[in-house]
C-alpha cells in the first residue's frame, strides 16, 4: 500500500511542517484550511521556510520550485477526495476534530487512511468520533517538523495493522525515524518530555530566574532550555499536554504551573505571538528581545534531569516502549544529547 497523494487539514505551525516534509519527500500533498487568510498564513509559512533553505544553501531555486509545485491548496475538503492518506493537523479540540473527521468521513475514498497529528488528546477518543475507527492512525511529529527526525505512530485497539504498517513505512520513506507505539497520553516523547517542562514552569512559578533554568539544562548539552522550548512549541500546545498527561498521570509534576495558564490567557502563547516565557522582537521570531545570560547551576538541572530519568525507567519496565524507543524518542523527537535510558547506564542505574 503507497501513499501518491497525501492531504493535510490544518496549515497551522505543525500542518504547514508536515506539508513541507511531504512535499519534499517527492509526494503530491494537498493543504486544506479552513479560510482564505489562514490559507494564505499556511503557504506563506511554507515558501518563507524553503526560502531560507535557498538562502543557507541546502536547496537550490529549481528544487525549491519543485516542492512547492507539488502542493496544492484548497479550502474546499473536496480537494481530498483523491488522497490516499489525510493527515488531520487542527487546534486540540475534540470538537473540532470530530467536525474534521466527519467531514473526511464524508469525501475521502473508502480505502484512505485518515491520520491524525494530535499531541494530547486520545487516538481512541477521535477515532470513536468516526465511522471508520479501523481506518485512524496517529502520526506525531515534532517541531520543527522539517528538522526533527522523529515521527510516532501511534495505533489504538481498533486501527487496522496494514495501514499502521503502510504510515510506519511512509515516514521511512520520507526520511524520518518511526517509533510505532499504542494510545497512551503523551504518548513516549511528550509524556517524558513534559515531566520535564512542567517542573520547569513550576520553578518559575516559585521565583527561580527563567535564564538560569535554561542555562541549567542547556550546561547538560540539551538544544534549548526548557522555557525557550515551550516558547518554540507554543504554551497553548504546552497546557494542553500537561492537562492530558496530568489527567493520566496525577502526577504533581505534570499539573500546569499557574504562570502558564496565566500567560496563555493573556495571549502570551511563545514564540508565534511574540511572546510567552520570553518577549521576541516580534511574532514568530526566535529572537529574544533584551535577552539576560542566565548562570548554570547542577542542582536546578539535577532536579528537572533526575525525575525525567526515572520517568523514561518507568515506562521501559511497565513494557510501553523498548528501551531504544525511549532514546529515540528523546534524542530524534527532542534533540537531547544521549536517550534516557543511555544516560542511566552511564551512571551505572541501568542493567538490560
Ligand atoms: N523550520 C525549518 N527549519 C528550521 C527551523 C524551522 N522552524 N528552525 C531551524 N531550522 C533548521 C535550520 O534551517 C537549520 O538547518 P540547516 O542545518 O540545514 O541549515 C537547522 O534547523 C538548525 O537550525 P539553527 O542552526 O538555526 O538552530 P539550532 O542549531 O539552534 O537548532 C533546533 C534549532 C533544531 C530547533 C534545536 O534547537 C532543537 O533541536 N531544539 C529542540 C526542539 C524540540 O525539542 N522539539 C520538539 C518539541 S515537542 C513537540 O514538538 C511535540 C508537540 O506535540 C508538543
Amino acid at each position: 500500500m503507497g501513499f501518491g497523494k497525501v492531504g493535510v487539514v490544518g496549515l497551522g505551525t505543525m500542518g504547514a511542517g508536515i506539508a513541507e516534509v511531504l512535499a519534499r519527500g517527492g509526494v503530491e500533498t494537498v493543504g486544506v484550511e479552513v479560510n482564505d487568510t489562514a490559507l494564505e498564513r499556511g503557504r506563506t509559512g511554507i515558501e518563507g521556510s524553503t526560502a531560507r533553505a535557498v538562502t543557507r544553501g541546502k536547496l537550490t531555486e529549481e528544487a525549491r520550485d519543485e516542492i512547492l509545485g507539488r502542493i496544492t491548496f484548497s479550502t474546499d475538503f473536496k480537494a481530498l477526495a483523491d488522497c490516499d492518506l489525510v493527515i488531520e493537523a487542527v487546534p486540540e479540540l475534540i470538537s473540532l476534530k470530530a467536525k474534521v473527521f466527519a467531514q473526511l468521513d464524508e469525501v475521502c475514498r473508502p480505502d484512505a487512511v485518515l491520520a491524525t497529528n494530535t499531541s494530547s488528546l486520545s487516538v481512541t477518543e477521535i477515532a470513536a468520533a468516526t465511522s471508520r475507527p479501523e481506518s485512524i492512525v496517529g502520526v506525531h511529529f515534532f517541531n520543527p517538523a522539517p528538522v526533527m527526525k522523529l515521527v510516532e505512530v501511534i495505533y489504538s485497539e481498533r486501527s487496522r495493522p496494514e495501514y499502521v504498517e503502510a504510515v510506519t513505512a511512509l515516514v521511512r520513506d520520507l526520511g524520518k525515524v518511526p517509533v510505532t507505539i499504542g494510545d497512551r497520553a503523551g504518548f513516549v516523547a511528550n509524556r517524558l518530555l513534559f515531566g520535564l517542562l512542567g517542573p520547569a514552569a513550576q520553578l518559575v512559578e516559585s521565583g527561580v530566574a527563567k535564564e538560569d533554568i535554561d542555562a541549567s539544562l542547556k550546561d547538560l548539552g540539551l538544544p534549548m532550555g526548557p522555557l525557550t522550548l515551550m516558547d518554540l512549541i507554543g504554551l497553548d500546545t504546552c497546557l494542553e499536554v500537561l492537562e492530558a498527561v496530568h489527567a493520566d498521570s496525577g502526577s504533581p509534576r505534570h499539573a500546569p504551573a499557574g504562570i502558564l495558564r496565566k500567560l496563555v490567557g493573556e495571549g502570551s502563547v511563545g514564540r508565534k505571538s511574540g511572546g510567552g516565557f520570553y518577549t521576541y522582537e516580534r511574532a514568530g521570531s526566535g529572537t529574544v528581545v533584551a535577552p539576560v545570560e542566565g548562570t548554570a547551576s547542577a542542582e536546578i538541572a539535577e532536579s528537572l534531569y533526575g525525575p525525567y530519568l526515572e520517568d523514561a525507567a518507568e515506562m521501559v519496565r511497565s513494557g510501553y516502549c523498548t528501551a531504544d524507543d525511549a532514546d529515540a524518542a528523546m534524542t530524534l523527537g527532542c534533540g537531547f544529547p544521549v536517550g534516557p535510558i543511555a544516560a542511566l547506564r552511564e551512571r551505572g542505574a541501568w542493567t538490560d
